[in-house]
């Protein structure tokens, strides 16, 4: 038996081959909630997307098959308002929309197996086919109810769509839901000077024919399978308030327009966006398995042995718990296997907040960072629960640093050069302490159980202890000492050995958090795609490649620079302010003249523009206003050069509240126009302007 085959056998005990005896492997099929095709992905996304990606791809790695599954949430109200405000038809809004999410999650390295779209033909097919199962067996039932109406659109109105005086605190522009300002909860019908705002019209009630899930006709089941092991013990007991306080029939239904699918049997009459979402996983699943040629019956039959996991947020359960598994036992399919919830995600200890900028959108933490990075301190705070995660952006810094480039990077670093220079990158036959390598291949199965029960951070940390072990080995061998004396090359390469064959562990183990540090840790040792079981594999007689940086710090100056590019983020697309005038809003964003009336316009001449260090976006102007200079901050450095704008006329907006920013105060605003990026235009007046001029 040659050492290697033997030192397996000692360690592992398992065969040579990475595939485990079909009756050992499971069957998985894991999802993340569907992103609206509204808005783009903020890290408070990535949160759940990490989770999922970690425990899928650990699945993965231990030879199961897994199939992780998505989609864009592509329904409803709000989307159909968005396009129609846009002027383009849902499709393309949520074509372009599912476009960018998927190049957010790849660049992430969420590796979804397929990722799909709830309008789809495979959602159509099989929303159908679940309400009229549940029709047929009694579960479906209808009854006109009253509504708040839109008289100009034409259109019944989501209580979000309503905004008038709480009739509380009489605060005004409340949404028809609830008050921001004192907290009272209501229906819209109570809000005083109520309008929509689509149009700005007073609703008026209105009658309409909806049809309802009856929820109650499944408590007994419900009851059961909450209590059944399926849920976190924290949302089970929230559940039991939730029967507590009685299930109520679900109105599954909206009427036109609405962008959804219509309901078989009743023209006008669409599914409500929340039921035909979840059931978009299936359907993503369906649209997988006829690509792939799979079985979509062995993952959903009633009584399937596979197992079923969606990865959510706290925010969504009552859906989750409740409307869905009814609505799968209803229909004849099979149930969750279970339901994990997480948390929120905080950042620097609070909710996210666009003034601060820490709303950070993925696309603009990417532009920053590595993923690597944010992976790993998410895992690093994930447990089982649904406790809230924060991001401290201090603690970030310092974390990634000292675990990930001090610590793990750090092993490899310390020993590959030897290897190279020294032993044309060949590594020792045997392993010179075989006890220590021992210790780190037998951590596999109490780290593989933090991963498998979603305690993630259990999991970090113990690989950290390991990480610490290791660089402990080095320091004691001293190979920098070693390498300068005579006669002792094999020493050399047995402890340099011995360091990549404990890093090779420990990026056995953090794989499914760095896939991506992993997949150039897997270039460097020469090594095919790692497996769980490679963690008691030995790399002995073996030539590992060039050593390239695998991780560099983080510089704190890109934080400085995410945030404040965060920031610039949300002063390029302004949010709706409240305005004093009732007609104000999302879809609706317009002014009344005394608003406009308010502002004062003025050409000004650019006498100076600079770059703004630490600022991606932004130039620092000065500008002559004929009676005064002034500093302004403008959001055009991918448009201009500063110097060609030095000596040019603008418009500015000259009676602006100074803002302070983190780059100084900005006096006022420059005016231009276009869809952003490089192609921004400054307004330039013709001849017979001059700095000063009022513009009328
Ligand atoms: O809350 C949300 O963002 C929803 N789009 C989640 C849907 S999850 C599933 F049910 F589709
Ligand atoms: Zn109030």
């Amino acid at each position: 038996m040659d050492k290697q085959q033997e030192y397996c056998g000692i360690i592992t005990g398992f065969p040579v081959s990475f595939s485990k005896p079909a009756n050992l492997m499971r069957k998985i099929l894991v999802t993340s909630a569907l992103p609206y095709a509204n808005a783009p992905l903020h890290i408070g996304h990535i949160v759940e997307y990490t989770q999922t990606d970690i425990w899928s791809r650990f699945q993965k790695m231990r030879g199961n098959e897994c199939w992780y599954i998505c989609a864009d949430d592509a329904h409803g109200t709000p989307i159909m308002l968005h396009a129609r405000q846009k002027g383009i038809p849902p499709e393309a809004l949520i074509a372009a929309m599912s476009e960018e999410h998927q190049a957010d999650f790849h660049d992430f390295r969420i590796g979804f197996d397929n990722y799909h779209s709830t309008h789809s033909d495979e959602n159509r097919e099989l929303a159908s086919l679940i309400y009229k199962r549940n029709l047929a067996a009694g579960h479906i039932t209808s009854r006109t109810i009253v509504q708040a109406y839109d008289p100009e659109e034409k259109m019944f109105l989501p209580d979000r769509f309503i905004k008038g005086e709480c009739p509380k605190c009489g605060a005004a522009d409340q949404y028809g839901d609830n008050c921001e300002v004192c907290g009272a909860t209501y229906s819209p019908t109570e809000l005083k000077n109520s309008y929509s705002v689509v149009s700005g019209a007073k609703p008026v009630e209105k009658e309409s024919e909806h049809y309802f899930f009856r929820l109650a006709d499944f408590e007994d089941m419900l009851r059961e399978w909450t209590r059944g092991g399926h849920l976190q013990p924290e949302v089970a007991n929230k559940l039991d308030e939730w029967f507590e306080a009685g299930l109520r029939e679900w109105d599954i239904s909206r009427d036109a327009p609405y962008f959804g699918f219509e309901i078989p049997g009743h023209p006008g009459k669409y599914f409500y966006v929340w039921l035909d979402a979840p059931i978009g996983y299936m359907a993503s699943f369906k649209n997988f398995c006829q690509k792939n040629n799979l079985d979509f019956d062995e993952y959903w039959a009633e009584g399937s042995d596979t197992e079923l996991y969606h990865f959510i947020g706290k925010d969504i359960i009552y859906f989750h718990a409740l409307f869905w598994p009814a609505m799968l036992h209803g229909a004849g399919f099979r149930k969750p296997t279970t339901i994990h919830a997480h948390g929120f995600l905080t950042v620097d200890g609070q909710k996210m907040s666009k003034s601060r900028g820490s709303f950070i959108k993925a696309r603009t933490y990417l532009e920053h960072l590595n993923p690597e990075y944010l992976r790993y301190y998410f895992a690093a705070k994930l447990g089982s629960g649904v406790d809230d995660i924060d991001l401290n952006l201090e603690d970030f810094v310092q974390r990634v640093n000292s675990d990930l480039v001090g610590k793990v990077v750090n092993i490899a670093s310390r020993c590959a050069g030897f290897i190279s220079k020294r032993f044309g990158g060949q590594l020792s036959d045997a392993l010179s302490e075989p006890e220590l390598f021992d210790s780190f291949a037998e951590a596999s199965e109490s780290i593989a159980e933090h991963y498998e029960k979603r305690e993630f951070s259990r999991a970090v940390r113990e690989i950290m202890a390991l990480a610490d072990r290791a660089n402990q080995y080095i320091d004691e061998k001293q190979p920098w000492v070693v390498a300068k004396e005579e006669g002792r090359e094999r020493e050399l390469q047995d402890i340099c050995s011995m360091g990549i064959n404990l890093f090779k562990v420990l990026m056995v183990y953090l794989r499914p958090i760095l896939p991506g540090t992993a997949e150039d840790a897997e270039a460097f040792l020469n090594v095919s795609p790692l497996q769980w079981e490679d963690a008691g594999r030995p790399l002995l007689a073996h030539q590992i490649s060039k050593f390239k940086a695998l991780m560099t710090r983080v510089d704190p100056k890109k934080i400085q620079a995410m945030v404040e590019a965060s920031r610039e983020d949300m002063q390029a697309k302004p949010q709706k302010a409240p305005a004093a005038g009732k007609k104000q809003d999302a879809i609706a964003d317009t002014i009344e003249f005394d608003d406009f009336a308010k502002v004062d316009l003025r050409v000004a001449r650019i006498i100076k523009a600079e770059a703004v260090e630490g600022a991606d976006k932004l130039l620092a102007l000065t500008v002559d206003l004929g009676d005064e200079t002034r500093n302004i901050f403008a959001g055009i450095k991918a448009a201009y050069q500063p110097e060609e704008l030095e000596g040019r006329l603008t418009v500015v907006v000259a009676n602006l509240a100074p803002r302070k920013m983190r780059f100084g105060v900005s006096e006022g605003m420059v005016l231009a126009a276009g869809p952003g990026g490089k192609d921004i235009f400054l307004l330039a007046p013709d001849d017979g302007s001059a700095p000063g001029m009022k513009i009328k």
